[in-house]
C-alpha cells in the first residue's frame, strides 16, 4: 500500500506529504501502517496513539482520505492519505494536543 502523511510542525517550519511504500498484511490498520513507517522507514513522523483499540484513548484521531477517523481501527489498503486534525493545535505532523 502507498501511506502519505502531512508532515508539519508546531512552529510552521515543516509543511509536506511524504509518500511510503508499506507491505500490506492481513488485519493492517493505517497505525499499523504508521508504526511500520516509524520503525523501517522515518523514526521521526509524529504520531499519537495509545490504547489500539478503537474509541478508548481518541489518541490516534486524524483525518484518513478526508474522513476524520482513528487510525488503529481504519483498514490500511490501497493509497492512503493521513492528515492531522485541523482543529485541534499541532505537536508535530499528526499528532495533536487532546
Ligand atoms: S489508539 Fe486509542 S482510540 Fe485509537
Amino acid at each position: 500500500m502507498k501511506l502519505s502523511v502531512q508532515r508539519k510542525s508546531q512552529d510552521g517550519g515543516v509543511d509536506r506529504v511524504d509518500s511510503f511504500e508499506v507491505p500490506e498484511s492481513e488485519g493492517m490498520t493505517v497505525l499499523d501502517a504508521l508504526l511500520w513507517v516509524r520503525e523501517f522507514e522515518d523514526p521521526t513522523v509524529g504520531v499519537r496513539f495509545s490504547c489500539r483499540r478503537a474509541n478508548a484513548c481518541k489518541e490516534c484521531l486524524a483525518v484518513v482520505n478526508g474522513q476524520r477517523t482513528y487510525t488503529c481501527i481504519v483498514p490500511a489498503t490501497g493509497e492512503v492519505l493521513v492528515e492531522p486534525l485541523s482543529h485541534k493545535p499541532l505537536v508535530r505532523d499528526l499528532a495533536t494536543r487532546l
